[in-house]
């Protein structure tokens, strides 16, 4: 079991295929200059499949993919059928823009749930955020992800002056479509540009809903991120992931592998661990794994607390969220 000093016990492990995407979303990516990591330095399939074995071994029943953007990588279909071989629940984030091609594959790995990232409803915006002009893909393969059968869970940041005038629309949405819509509170990465006051916290966005529907919250689980509500008459739900205002470290039960083949314990830590580089010298990486879990700190990586408000984005020392995984 991997278990830290606080008596967490973690079974649910985030890998990063690759830190490169096909958006460049400003709340995710250093707007300045990013240097994507070179390829020989990203684990390639095998290395995926077995540093995920050492940590199925140890313990861990789920695992989500996720990047930058996973599907960018050629390989993506053959890391997905190798770690479907494993005993987990497998899961995937994406931004749906090649989400069509993998379909079958995706369907041949028994994944039924897919969170896409959406941030807004609107072309225009979207061209603005991402900085692409793929709004029209993005929502198309969503539509034929939910013909398709998938379940699909909308990741949507909010951000104030930016989208939080479309928190109703999105909420519209679930009323005939039955997918979850996830919206989630801006949090700081470098180079992200982030300021608290731009933050629009749970209880903002509860209240901005609550003026139009009647919301009802719905009893969640220990490891939950995400905090649930329904609204009598939709098919759909939605719920809110409140990392800044309200954070959710006492039964946080994540751990990360970067692309780049590095373990972190938390989202917001600064040590990272090698287990790419132990691996390629052929020494285990279980040892490094219990090392790593030891340091992880009570509550978001020890760096702040929920009073966000007086936090400056430059006071934090971790990777950009593009060069993390989602
Ligand atoms: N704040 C909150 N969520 C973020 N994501 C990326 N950057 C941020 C940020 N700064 C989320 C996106 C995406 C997922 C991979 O990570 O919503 O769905
Ligand atoms: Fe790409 Fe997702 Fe980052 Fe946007 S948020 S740039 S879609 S990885």
């Amino acid at each position: 079991m991997i278990v830290d000093t606080y008596n967490r016990v973690h079974d649910y492990l985030r890998i990063s295929l690759t830190d490169r995407c096909n958006l460049r979303c400003f709340y995710c990516m250093p707007e300045e200059s990013y240097d994507f990591a070179p390829m020989k330095h990203l684990m390639q399939a095998g290395e995926v499949e077995s540093i995920a074995r050492s940590f199925v071994d140890l313990g861990v029943n789920k695992i989500r993919l996720t990047g930058g953007e996973p599907m960018v990588r050629s390989d993506f279909g053959e890391i997905i059928l190798r770690l479907a071989k494993l005993p987990v629940s497998l899961h995937i984030t994406t931004n749906a823009i090649l989400l069509d091609r993998y379909f079958d594959v995706l369907k041949e790995a028994r994944i039924d749930t897919l969170n896409i990232s959406l941030d807004t409803l609107s072309r225009e915006k979207f061209i603005r955020l991402t900085r692409r002009d793929k709004f029209d893909v993005t929502i198309q393969n969503i539509r034929s992800s939910l013909k398709q059968g998938f379940r699909i869970k909308i990741n949507m940041v909010v951000m104030r002056d930016f989208n939080e005038d479309e928190l109703l629309d999105f909420v519209e949405w679930t009323k005939n479509e039955d997918l979850e819509v996830r919206f989630i509170e801006f949090m700081p990465f470098e180079g992200n540009k982030w300021t608290s006051n731009q933050v629009f916290s749970l209880e903002e966005i509860l209240s901005t809903i609550s003026g139009r529907y009647e919301v009802q919250a719905v009893a969640g689980s220990l490891h939950d991120t995400a905090k649930h509500y329904q609204i009598a008459g939709h098919k759909g739900s939605f719920s809110i992931i409140s990392t800044m205002s309200a954070p959710f470290c006492d039964g946080c039960n994540r751990l990360r592998l970067t692309a780049d083949g590095k373990m972190k314990n938390c989202l917001f830590s600064k040590d990272e661990s090698d287990l790419l580089g132990a691996l390629r010298k052929g020494l285990p990486v279980e040892p490094l794994i219990q090392q790593n879990i030891l340091t992880k700190a009570a509550k978001l990586g020890g760096q702040f607390h929920s009073n966000f408000n007086e936090l400056k984005q430059e006071t934090l020392e971790n990777r950009s969220m593009i060069s993390i995984g989602g």
